[in-house]
């Protein structure tokens, strides 16, 4: 079954690769997205290690002069997706590359993976290491120099599509109190899936005028800050650009790069100072969001809220109390099993949609991540029941984008939803197979 599946899913690697960089899924995502490209690369680097290195380097082709890394990168052309490079229009911003791009970013992979395909490769990649180290460090200096208008070393996201997880009900407050017009749409991802499970229009009306809100402003991050009604503190992509910095450290100290490592390690020990203190809810025992335009915490958990976990930002207390609360036979898990781990929402919120996006569906990028951080901690336990609950939705279903938690179905239910070959989920259940000690 597993050497089965692992062919399959090299043929999901190879069936999206474009010549140069891997696609998330035919139709629905055309292009290259900057978290996807991570998790994507990893996968590769346990099939084929010059892919993976093709896959980074393509992707930072579109690195602006800031430091800035955007979230989608249009090498091709494809008239299957919407909001595409003319509505983006980057090129009103003196920052952006000749190579087009959105203008947002995305959760903060890059580092973190690097490091891990070095775990995987060794010194025989130190030459690719040295090779892109720069334009990494560029991108955490973007963050910590243009994102974090209270030195806290908390960085701020300024559109959902920037936290990767684009329809969570932890929006729902921010957009009650946006009057955004009501655009024509011209989505294309509805005539790829079933609109039930994607985000519904009036979530893409508010999703198209921040970019107008970004476009209007030429992409400037100080008119950003200052203006933006969407500014959130998230602590997923806090967590991720910390385990990152960890990644650069170790890797900048192999190539003896001083001045970065003692840079990163200071911006690192400022995160590490605020994050517990700012983002974790001891009520709901787990990491919140934090609203910096209303200046209040956003109190929802989802999968996210565990994800600090992976760098180390809990306090053990803390760690144990997550975990018993909502992962080992807590909210998250049911307290009889009922579902598998990890769905994307707080099931027992009112707001939880087991079929929809990122309202309650488990998603494989999430799972890795929590498995990681469990692990950090030692609960062997409950990672290796996520990662056997991951490997049976894949081995069900097959390499889809999302899967409903729910264990009990009715009869004839499939639960695969959104794109099926879908990279990311293709590319980490190698990582996972491959690395059984991990
Ligand atoms: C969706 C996901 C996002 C992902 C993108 C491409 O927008 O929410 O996290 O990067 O698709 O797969």
């Amino acid at each position: 079954m597993r050497s089965e599946m692992s062919d399959r899913a090299r043929e999901v690697l190879e069936g999206n690769w474009q010549d140069g960089f891997t696609i998330p899924c035919k139709g629905l995502y055309p292009f290259q997205w900057n978290w996807d490209s991570g998790f994507i690369a990893l996968g590769w680097g346990h099939v084929n290690m010059e892919r993976a290195k093709q896959e980074l380097r393509s992707l930072l082709k579109g690195q602006w002069s800031n430091g800035f890394l955007p979230h989608i990168v249009f090498h091709n052309e494809a008239e299957t997706y919407f909001p595409g490079p003319g509505v983006w229009d980057v090129s009103r911003s003196a920052n952006a590359p000749a190579t087009r791009t959105s203008g947002i970013t995305q959760p903060p992979v890059l580092g973190y993976v690097l490091e891990q395909l070095y775990e995987i490769s060794g010194e025989s990649i130190t030459d690719f290491v040295r090779e892109i180290f720069p334009a990494l460090y560029r991108w955490h200096h973007y963050f910590y120099t243009h994102r974090d208008p209270h030195q806290e070393g908390l960085v701020y996201i300024c559109h959902n599509w920037e936290a990767g997880t684009d329809n969570t009900p932890v929006w729902d407050a921010i957009w009650a109190g946006l009057d955004s017009p009501e655009y024509q749409l011209n989505r294309r991802d509805t005539q790829h899936v079933d609109a039930s499970n994607r985000p519904s229009n009036r979530e893409y009306q508010h999703y198209i005028h921040l970019v107008e809100l970004f476009k209007s402003w030429n992409y400037d991050d100080v008119q950003i800050a200052d203006k933006s009604p969407f500014l959130i503190q998230d602590p997923l992509f806090n967590a991720l650009l910390m385990r990152s910095n960890e990644g650069l450290i170790r890797l900048g100290q192999l190539l003896g790069k001083e001045a970065e490592v003692a840079q990163l390690q200071r911006w690192h020990a400022l995160s590490k100072t605020h994050f517990h203190e700012k983002l974790y809810c001891p009520n709901q025992k787990g990491y919140v969001y934090y609203d910096l335009r209303g200046n209040r915490r956003l109190n929802a958990l989802s999968s996210s809220s565990f994800v600090p976990l992976l760098a180390g930002v809990p306090p053990t207390a803390a760690a144990d109390e997550i975990v018993s609360a909502h992962l080992d036979s807590g909210t998250f898990s049911g307290v009889s099993g009922d579902f598998y781990l990890c769905p994307s929402f707080d099931p027992s919120s009112p707001f939880f949609d087991p079929k929809r996006y990122w309202r309650g569906p488990v998603w494989i990028n999430l799972n890795w991540l929590i498995y990681h951080g469990l692990r950090r901690y030692g609960f062997t336990e409950v990672a290796d029941k996520l990662k056997s609950d991951t490997l049976d939705l894949l081995e069900e279903c097959g390499f889809y984008e999302y899967f409903d938690p729910r264990r009990n179905l009715e009869p004839g239910h499939f639960r695969g939803y959104g794109g099926n070959h879908f990279s990311w989920s293709a590319a980490l259940y190698l990582d996972f197979i491959n690395r059984q000690t991990l």
